[in-house]
């Protein structure tokens, strides 16, 4: 490892570790290798990765086999595993290669793949946290607030009155029961369980105008969803993805959102599970010791939702729950100041090959060493007539180094138990049928 205060050289060519160098201690990922020392870098779990996980790097340079490393040695050391995968099938093999690897629980949910998970999101949650969870999916322009409110308050009730009654609640029962017509009936059934609710659920079925606008752009949101890409999965009776088990277990669990695929469809799911997400650590935090889990956000980016990934992590951080997140550049300071800042905060920031901006961007947060700049003057002839010393402040790691990493390599910023700087080759996960 470099102690900060030395910039670390291109990798010189060298043989590669002892094969037994490559394999993770427990307790312990073994991320790569230093470029200068040829010391292993290893991550300590779970506190290398609790305040999360930065992977930064243009296309191709190397982030998503190095968040299949990280998540190798993680699984290795018994950590639960959930991936979401918003670049498409990328991480899908390498999550079943690792849970058959320790023959640990492996559960994906992949629209139209057989034996996918279905996934309800009404199925957690204080009835507030699920209509929350399902109004915040969409978008609501400044004029479309009061629709916001009112379908928040109406699908509130529509949740508790339906668990009073002990049925099922799904976001197809939602849809249908979002009705002006049905729901004298719904509260008349109700009455003598829940009779504030079903008192409450009668007043608004009276209401017309807006309230009534409300609950058929209600209606035909949630109908959207369930003819989209991800209906098979709302709408399925077979096994359920629990996100709070999937946490609490040492199994793997993948989920596909390939945001590039039907975008519209991915955005909207994509925004429920980050908020069942943001949930599940939330109850992470009232458990006294929960078990350690990694989650891992292959191209956040294309989800499109910087507020929301930042949520996340910060809700992940208070959570002890190791999240890894990659992307190809960091977002814009003008429009996602806060999840730049994040990133760039990170307890561990993995600089794969960046452009010039990032480079710059992760330079300083690596921060500056006092050097010494000589000055020589030549004479006409060419002969040295004087000599000038003077203390300068430079990068401790130039950005041009950032810009020139080899695929696999990486500039590594870690600040958990200790600051630490190194360029770093990846050790690439064990390949395929050699577990
Ligand atoms: N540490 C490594 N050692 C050796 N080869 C590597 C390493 N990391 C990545 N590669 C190879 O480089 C290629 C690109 O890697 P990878 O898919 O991980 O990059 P990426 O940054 O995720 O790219 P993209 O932006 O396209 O998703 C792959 O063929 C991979 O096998
Ligand atoms: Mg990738």
């Amino acid at each position: 490892m470099t102690p900060l205060g030395r910039s670390p050289r291109p990798s010189a060519p060298s043989s590669p570790p002892a094969p037994d160098a490559t394999l993770h201690p427990a307790g312990f990922v073994r991320l790569g290798v230093d470029s200068v020392s040829r010391r292993p870098f290893d991550v300590a779990l779970p506190d290398g990765i609790v305040q999360h996980v930065t992977l930064l790097g243009l296309t191709g340079s190397g982030k998503t086999t190095t968040a299949e490393r990280l998540a190798e040695g993680a699984v290795a050391s018994g950590v639960g595993l959930l991936v979401i995968d918003a670049k498409g099938a990328g991480l899908r093999a390498a999550a079943r290669r690792l849970a058959a690897a320790r023959g640990i629980d492996h559960r994906e949910v992949v629209p139209g793949a057989p034996g996918t998970l279905g996934y309800n999101p009404c199925a957690v949650g204080s009835r507030a946290q699920v209509a929350d969870k399902l109004v915040s999916a969409f978008t609501h322009g400044p004029a479309g607030q009061v629709y916001r409110v009112i379908a928040l308050e109406t699908i509130s009730i529509l949740v508790g009155m339906l668990r009073g009654l002990g049925e099922p609640v799904t976001i197809r029962r939602l849809r249908r029961e979002l009705d002006r017509t049905r729901m004298p009936g719904l509260a008349h059934r109700a009455r003598d369980l829940t009779p504030d609710l079903a008192d409450d659920l009668a007043e608004l079925s009276r209401r017309g105008g807006v309230s009534a606008d409300a609950f058929e752009g209600m209606r035909a949101r949630l109908g959207a969803l369930l003819h989209g890409e991800y209906g098979g999965i709302f709408d399925s009776d077979g096994p359920q993805l629990d996100l709070a088990a999937a946490l609490a277990s040492p199994g793997v669990t993948y989920i596909s959102l390939p945001a590039l695929a039907v975008s519209q469809d991915t955005a909207l799911m994509a925004r429920v599970l980050i908020q069942d997400l943001k949930q599940a650590a939330f109850l992470r935090l009232q458990q006294p010791d929960p078990a350690p889990a990694m989650l891992v956000l292959d191209e956040f980016a294309a989800l499109d939702d910087p507020e929301q990934i930042n949520d996340l992590l910060r809700q992940a951080r208070e959570a002890r729950l190791g999240a890894v997140v990659s992307t190809q550049q960091l977002p814009d300071p003008r429009t996602a100041h806060a999840l730049r800042g994040a990133l760039l905060g990170a307890g561990l920031l993995i600089a794969h090959r960046v452009g010039h901006d990032d480079a710059e961007a992760v330079a300083r947060v690596i921060g500056t060493e006092r050097g010494v700049q000589v000055t020589r003057t030549l004479s006409d002839a060419g002969e040295p007539v004087r000599r000038s010393v003077r203390a300068v402040d430079r990068y401790a790691v130039d950005p041009n180094v950032m810009k020139r990493l080899a695929t696999g390599e990486a500039v590594v910023l870690g600040v958990a138990g200790g600051r630490r700087v190194a360029t770093i080759r990846v050790l690439r996960p064990e390949p395929a049928g050699e577990p």
